[in-house]
Order: C-alpha cells, then sequence, then structure tokens
C-alpha cells in the first residue's frame, strides 16, 4: 500500500472504469464478467451472423466466394488473421466484448498445422500418432486417453483452442477411404475409445470435436450421398457410439457431417442436432459444420448446428437477411451464439493461456511409440516363428513399404511430423542386419517409380507404386543369405475417395506373386517368412495367408511405426493387439457390400460426361459429387453381428489377436441369477505360457429373441489386462446395466429388454468363447425412451430394422 499509495489506487480504478465504458456512457460489456445473455443482448445482428460462421479459409482449387478472407472490400466485423498457420480454420473475434478468435486444428492422428511459417524461422512439427484402428486393436483405455494427453498439449502449446477430432464413425464397409481415421465396426469400443480420446484432449485445456456426426460411411460422392437408415440401426449402430462419448466425456462440440441422413443434410437435421444431441442425450456444447457441410445456412441455424465452418461472408449475409425478413427468428440465432460463447469462455486463446511453441516431442514420441506397438496385431504364427530369435539377425526385407513406410493415411488425417522411423531403419536399429543388395535394388527401383509418378496433390491420395518384380537369382542370394525374410505390403487412402476391390482390399498380382516366391524361397531353406501389414483398413488375407509363417498386422503406426515394428518382432513388447473390426474371406462376404459407395441419381449426359472425366482428374471427382443415395439394407447386421449371426466364417474375427504366450479364463461368476438393476460378471484369467503378456478380455451378450430379433451376440464390456507374467492371475470385472440389456424399438422409440434367459460370454475373440454363465430377466423393462427421431421412408421400414 505504502509504495503504490491510495491517490495510484485511486486512478487505477478510474482507469479500470473509462476502459470499461463506451462513449456513450454504458458500461462496456466483457464476456467472462458479465453473463453470456447480457453480452448476446449487446451483439449487433451483423457480429452475431458472423460470429457463427468461420472466417473462411484458402483451399487450394476452391472457388475464392467460399473464402471470407479472399472477399474483397466485405465489411467484416472482428477480422482475425492466420492466428496458427495451416490451421483448419479460426471464429471471428469481436475485441470489444472480449470475444476472442478460436482456432481449430485437425485431427484425428495429430495436430494438423504448417511445420514452417513465413514469419518464423522455427519449426513446428507435431508428433504423427498410430491410426484411430490401430489405436482401437489396443483396446487400451488408459493408453488412448493418455495419446489426447500428448495431441491435446500439442494443440495448447501451438496455440490452438479446438482438434477436430476423434473421428467416431462405423467401419461399416471395408472399402470407406477414411476407415483408419475411425475406431472400429462395433459402437461400443468406438464410444469408449472416443470417451477416452476426447478426456484426454480436454484434459489440457482444449476442445475435442468428435466427428462426422453420423453416419458418414463412405467418401464418394461424400456431400451429396443421401444415407437412408433404419432407425433401430442408426441408434444401435451408428450413434451409439457419439452417445457413448457425449455421455462419459462431455465433449465441448461435435462436427456434423457432410452426408444427408432420411434426405436431410446432417448439418440440416434438427432431429439429429436437436432432439437426439440435445433432447435425448443431454449434449450441452455446440455443433459446428463439417467444412463445407450443408447448403441453406437458415437451416443450418435452425437445426441447431451453431456455427459454419470455415464460414463465408455470403452465409452471413444470408444469416442476416433472413432475420431481417423474420424468417430466421432471432432468438434461434441468439441461441446459436451462447452455445459458442459458453464453450468459447473456456478455450485457452479466452483464458490468455501461454503457449511456447515447443510441446515436449521427443516424450510423445514414446507415447506413439508404444501404442503403435500394443495396437498391431498378430494374425498367424506358425511354429513360434516370431518373437525372431537371437540366431535370426540378418534379414531380408522386401517389399517397398519395408524402405518408406506409411505413417498414416492422407487428407486432414495427415500430421506433419519431423521425422518417421521406416522399417529398415527400426530393424537396424534394434541390431538386426539387412541384406544390403536388396536394399540398394529397392532404392533404386523406389526413386525412378518416384520420377515417372505424376506430383501428388494437396490432400489427394498418394499413388501406389506397384511392387518390384525381384529377380530370381536376388531372391536366391538373398535367401541363401539372410536368416529370415520380411515382406510388408502397404496400403494408403484418404479423404474424398473410398478404396477399390481390385489391387487394394484385393492384394495386386505383383504383391501376391512376391509373397509366394518369396515364401517359397525361404521355406525351401528351412528359414521363415514374415509378413507385415502397413495397412489403414481391411484387406484380404484368405488367399495368400498359408504361405508365410507369420503375419503382423502392424497398421498405420505413426512416426515412430518401424521403431515399434521391430520392438514386437525382436520380442520386446509382446503383441496384445486384437481386431475391432472383421477380416472377411473375401470382400463379398461383407454385407454392405451389395450395396456401397450407394448409386448416383439422375444420371443425365452431363453427369455421364463428367464421370468420364472425373477418372481422370480425381480434384475434379472431389469437388463435384453427385447426388447418391445409399440404403443400409442389413440394418444392425454391421461387422461380427452378421458374420456370427448368419453364420459366415471370416478370415480373421472381431477380437482375435495372437500372443507369444497363452491364457486361461476361469472361475466366471455371476453377483446374481437375477437381473434387478446391475449384475456383475468377475473372470479369472491367468498367463499360461512363458512370456509376459497382457490380454484383451471381452465380455459379450447374447439376449433372447422376443419382439425384436437379435444378433448372435454382442460386445458390451471389455478390459485388459495388465502385463502378467508367467504363471500370474487378474480378475476382471464387469458391471451389466439395463442398457446392455436392451435393444432399440422403433415402434415405441425406445430401448427395451425383453424378458427371459441373457448369457454371458466372456471370450478372447467373437468366435473363441471361453467362459459362459447366463441369468434371467424376470419382467420385461423400458430402459429409456427417445424422441421419435430420424424416421426413415416406408420402404426401409419394410426392411424391419
Ligand atoms: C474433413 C474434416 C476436417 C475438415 C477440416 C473436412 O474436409 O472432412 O474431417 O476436420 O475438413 O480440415
Amino acid at each position: 500500500m505504502n509504495r503504490i499509495g491510495y491517490f495510484g489506487l485511486f486512478c487505477i480504478a478510474v482507469l479500470a472504469v473509462v476502459a470499461c465504458t463506451r462513449r456513450d456512457g454504458q458500461k462496456e460489456l466483457k464476456l467472462g464478467r458479465d453473463p453470456v445473455d447480457k453480452i448476446v443482448a449487446a451483439m449487433t445482428l451483423e457480429e452475431k451472423a458472423y460470429f457463427v460462421t468461420g472466417r473462411g479459409m484458402n483451399l487450394p482449387g476452391v472457388a475464392s466466394t467460399m473464402n471470407a478472407s479472399t472477399t474483397p472490400g466485405e465489411p467484416v466485423v472482428g477480422e482475425t488473421k492466420d492466428l496458427v498457420e495451416g490451421a483448419a480454420g479460426t471464429t471471428y473475434e469481436i475485441p470489444r466484448l472480449g470475444i476472442t478468435a478460436m482456432v481449430m486444428v485437425d485431427g484425428p492422428a495429430g495436430v494438423r498445422i504448417s511445420p514452417m511459417r513465413k514469419d518464423s524461422g522455427g519449426t513446428f512439427y507435431c508428433t504423427a500418432f498410430p491410426v484411430a484402428t490401430l489405436l482401437a486393436s489396443t483396446w487400451d483405455t488408459d493408453l488412448v486417453q493418455r495419446i489426447g494427453q500428448a495431441m491435446g498439449n500439442e494443440v495448447l502449446e501451438y496455440g490452438a483452442d479446438f482438434l477436430l477430432g476423434p473421428g467416431m464413425n462405423i467401419h461399416r464397409n471395408p472399402l470407406c477411404g477414411r476407415n483408419f481415421e475411425y475406431y472400429s465396426e462395433d459402437p461400443v469400443i468406438t464410444g469408449e475409445m472416443g470417451a477416452s480420446m476426447i478426456r484426454g484432449i480436454e484434459s489440457q485445456g482444449v476442445g475435442a470435436t468428435p466427428k462426422h456426426f453420423a453416419a458418414n460411411n463412405a467418401e464418394t460422392n461424400r456431400n451429396a450421398l443421401n444415407t437412408v437408415v433404419g432407425e433401430r440401426a442408426l441408434r444401435e449402430i451408428y450413434l451409439e457410439g457419439f452417445r457413448i462419448a457425449v455421455d462419459k466425456a462431455r465433449p465441448m462440440t461435435i462436427m456434423s457431417s457432410y452426408n444427408l441422413i432420411q434426405n436431410v443434410y446432417a448439418a440440416e437435421s434438427r432431429d439429429l442436432l436437436t432432439r437426439v444431441l440435445r433432447d435425448d442425450w443431454g449434449f450441452k456444447g455446440f455443433v459446428m459444420t463439417d467444412w463445407f457441410g450443408g447448403r441453406d445456412p437458415v437451416a443450418i441455424m435452425q437445426a441447431g448446428n451453431d456455427l459454419i465452418m470455415p464460414g463465408s461472408v455470403d452465409q452471413a449475409k444470408a444469416i442476416m437477411k433472413a432475420v431481417q425478413e423474420k424468417r430466421l427468428d432471432e432468438a434461434v440465432l441468439n441461441q446459436n451464439v451462447t452455445r459458442i460463447l459458453d464453450m468459447l469462455a473456456r478455450t485457452p486463446r479466452f483464458r490468455g493461456a501461454r503457449y511456447g511453441n515447443k510441446p515436449d516431442l521427443k516424450a510423445h514420441a514414446l507415447v506413439a511409440r508404444q501404442a503403435a506397438a500394443d495396437g498391431m496385431v498378430l494374425l498367424k504364427n506358425g511354429d513360434a516363428a516370431l518373437p525372431l530369435s537371437s540366431g535370426s539377425k540378418n534379414l531380408a526385407a522386401f517389399g517397398n513399404t519395408s524402405y518408406e513406410i506409411i505413417t498414416g493415411g492422407t487428407g486432414s488425417g495427415d500430421v506433419n511430423e519431423a521425422y518417421s522411423v521406416s522399417l529398415a531403419d527400426g530393424l537396424k536399429g534394434a541390431g538386426f542386419k539387412l541384406h544390403e543388395g536388396l536394399r540398394k535394388a529397392y532404392a533404386e527401383y523406389l526413386e525412378a517409380a518416384k520420377a515417372q509418378a505424376k506430383p501428388a496433390q494437396p490432400l489427394m491420395p498418394r499413388p501406389v507404386i506397384r511392387e518390384m518384380a525381384v529377380p530370381s537369382g536376388m531372391l536366391a542370394g538373398a535367401a541363401e543369405a539372410a536368416d529370415a525374410a520380411i515382406i510388408t505390403i502397404g496400403r494408403n487412402s484418404g479423404e474424398g475417395f473410398d478404396r477399390k476391390e481390385e489391387n487394394d482390399f484385393n492384394l495386386a498380382r505383383a504383391e501376391i506373386d512376391l509373397i509366394r516366391k518369396v515364401a517359397g524361397a525361404f521355406r525351401a531353406r528351412g528359414k521363415k517368412t514374415i509378413v507385415i501389414l502397413n495397412i489403414g483398413g481391411v484387406i484380404e488375407t484368405a488367399g495368400w495367408r498359408d504361405w508365410p509363417d507369420a503375419i503382423l498386422l502392424a497398421w498405420q503406426g505413426g512416426q515412430e511405426a518401424g521403431n515399434s515394428i521391430a520392438d514386437v518382432l525382436g520380442g520386446k513388447v509382446n503383441p496384445s493387439g486384437k481386431l475391432a473390426s472383421t477380416f472377411p474371406m473375401k470382400y463379398r462376404d461383407v454385407p454392405s457390400a451389395r450395396n456401397f459407395p450407394g448409386v448416383v441419381l439422375e444420371a443425365n449426359d452431363r453427369a455421364a460426361a463428367e464421370e468420364a472425366q472425373d477418372e481422370q482428374d480425381m480434384l475434379a471427382a472431389f469437388q463435384r459429387p453427385k447426388p447418391s443415395r445409399i440404403v443400409y439394407e442389413e440394418g444392425i447386421y454391421v461387422g461380427y453381428r452378421y458374420f456370427e449371426t448368419f453364420g459366415v466364417a471370416p478370415a480373421y474375427e472381431f477380437g482375435y489377436g495372437l500372443s507369444y504366450t497363452s491364457f486361461d479364463y476361469g472361475g466366471l461368476s455371476l453377483s446374481s441369477s437375477k437381473f434387478s438393476g446391475k449384475v456383475t460378471a468377475t473372470v479369472q484369467v491367468k498367463n499360461a505360457g512363458k512370456a509376459a503378456g497382457r490380454e484383451v478380455v471381452q465380455l459379450y451378450l447374447s439376449a433372447p429373441a422376443g419382439k425384436l430379433h437379435k444378433p448372435a451376440l454382442e460386445l458390451k464390456g471389455f478390459a485388459k489386462t495388465r502385463l502378467l507374467q508367467p504363471g500370474e492371475t487378474q480378475a476382471l470385472s464387469f458391471d451389466i446395466v439395463p442398457r446392455n440389456l436392451a435393444s432399440f424399438d422403433p415402434a415405441s422409440s425406445a430401448w427395451v429388454a425383453e424378458a427371459g434367459t441373457y448369457t454371458v460370454k466372456i471370450g478372447a475373440s467373437s468366435r473363441d468363447i471361453r467362459q459362459s454363465a447366463s441369468f434371467v430377466l424376470d419382467t420385461g423393462l423400458t430402459v429409456k425412451k427417445e424422441s421419435a427421431a430420424l424416421v426413415p421412408g416406408e420402404a426401409i421400414r419394410e426392411l424391419g430394422n
């Protein structure tokens, strides 16, 4: 007090009042200090309209009218420049009311920003974490939460506010080009993984953005695809993962999807965004569109899609005009603004959080390495070919991706990482020696192939380089010299395009030949062949899996992938991943193969001409989607629900994965044989082998079929043991609650559990059930009543699902 003195204090107080007082004498309001409703009341219509439409985006090849920042001479409020270079989008700031901008960066495999900046000599690399499909295969929610923390920390450290992830769509069909960004064919895994990721990200004080809500399961014509799906399948399969995530992790925002659902754009669907998301599930955050998603800004606002991204001046003007002409109730707009402000007040930029552009990339790389190793799935291990013995130090590495690993998919889910560890480098680092002649031959082959290839276009998938036909002399030499063969098969895909059945789902001729010849040459000399699958989605394996001794599904493991694969091959890490999506015998076994990726409507000469052109120009196909429709005829029978119920044998079933040890299951007990509110199942899992390891334990439920038909079994819970030493046992418990018994009945728009006997099945996979026990529900239950929303037309009703 002495130093400042009373006069000093008085001056500060006067200055504060002056600073908060407008010229007309009214007190200036500030978000954070004054209630949000007062702030909204103080906003002009123009401010509100610009606030709910983002600041645009400079996307190569996209018309500038879509880019607010490039529309000349427009009177825009709250200008924000490129706050974080390479961010996907920003929102308007309104400084007079203390409203800061929000910066959104992609996801979901890591933060996606420019690694270099115009005004800085520094670098701004981010960690490329393993793709979501791999993370789901860990079945380890704690680990996924730690990945989320690391990602969230990079968002914070680089001065952004929201990460555009996790991706939470269901793997309905193996060809969906973005499956690598999504977790699983099962909603429980999707929901649990998503919730853990959201918790991890938001623990850093930044926002997570689960996406793409909802039923966005194909990329072909993605902005014009009408998804027609029965209410039961919608609720039980396509919405359930999002519901779990909203319930357990309460994300700050959600991104609506590009597609239409029952003929209405997701971004314009009041049923989806208000009745289901808010009324039924109690979501309290705001909803943003996918980039350029939805059509009519007024309908978007009315649906409860609060923020239009990346936003344009035209959209803001349309909103202002609609309010002036009384086509849009200003109260609706006020509600949209309020929801965004409520969350904006939690963002780091608003809170004035300091950031240093220096995340601990080394620590994050360690988490990425562990996760990648923990999510790999050992599909085959004939004669204990793996781990490689200490006598197998000389390896012959075949396949392009042995030398140039694929860390993740393309498009917005790609990350600009500082480095990536190839398999060759990972193996060398782990003390293996690679056959030099082969290494050189591949280096020359890849260089020549790349020199001939067309340059990669931004956001487009990178063209795949055909496998080299290894000359027979070279193969024989390598088989003589090396102790074992490694063959890596790689796949890449990304946003805007679906994969193809031939030369992608099915291996190309050159790949088949490579596996057959290499395995033959090594087997003839009593040596082993190991196939590594460096892929983002499901492929065909049944036709060639007999040839190699072992198959390791390494997925796309992020920047540390080479090290992680070497950790597993060398036995430093005992594989503990299991499949979160089924590998069918053949593509046509998948029920959605009948209708994926939908049919183009109103084909006419113009469309045909465009199609011819599109085949040559992928960018054109990307920008010019054709109105199309897909009917989810298979209803709830997606993935293992189909294969197990209809007796179709897969190549590798849901939940499958081998280990270097084995586990015994025993002593399943239920807390009661009658269900009243809850039953707890407890099971003992023992490491019965010789190596330390972890086991993924799955709880399935088979419900009595009454009024509603039921899948043969459904996953209701899962857990992963700690690292068990040989001979060690761990008890695992699972709570079964009323919701786990229930199916969605479209007739009453309610989750209902029918009376009868329920069987708990504890499995090492969906086909390897080790323990089972039953309980009875005496009287049927209505577990939860929901809105009668998203009702499809009659046609799908007749399908009965
Ligand atoms: C993708 C989103 C992404 C957004 C921003 C869209 O094309 O579908 O997943 O977050 O772009 O980059």
